[in-house]
């Protein structure tokens, strides 16, 4: 399946990329999450000093449009630099919402119109298995 990205959830996860709260790690995270009636939630990394205690920007996204009302999503971007995938923690946290996600990887260090600025990948595919899927 071939799905593609909108341009307006890809600048979302850029934006809120800036908002990173990240002085330990210094790694910026920003995640835009799309509900399937359209709406897009945002969420940043948040560390803390006890480092067990940061949040990931996928939970943050997550979490604030869980509280919005909102429980049904289809597409997730996530902007680092290198691209990176979610962690394990934020894939099971995912999995309990999303029957089928397509989450794209988006690495800030490349060009934009170059190959490798954005892949995609299914959630079943990074978590399989799940018991909720
Ligand atoms: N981080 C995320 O926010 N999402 C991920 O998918 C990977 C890791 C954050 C946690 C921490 O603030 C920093 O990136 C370094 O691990």
């Amino acid at each position: 399946m071939t799905t593609e990205l909108p341009e307006d959830l890809l600048q979302a996860a850029l934006e809120v990329r800036q908002q990173a709260y990240a002085p330990f790690s210094e790694f910026l995270v920003g995640a835009a999450l799309q509900t399937t009636s359209g709406e897009i939630f945002r969420g940043c990394n948040v560390e803390n000093r006890s480092y067990g205690l940061t949040n990931c920007a996928e939970r943050v996204a997550l979490g604030a449009a869980v509280a919005a009302g909102f429980r049904q999503f289809d597409l997730l971007v996530i902007a680092t630099s290198g691209g990176v995938v979610p962690c394990g923690a934020c894939r099971q946290v995912l999995v309990e919402f999303c029957q089928q996600l397509t989450v794209f990887l988006v690495d800030v260090d490349k060009d934009p119109q170059a190959g490798g600025f954005v892949q995609s990948v299914e959630l079943a595919e990074l978590l399989p298995g799940s018991p909720t899927l």
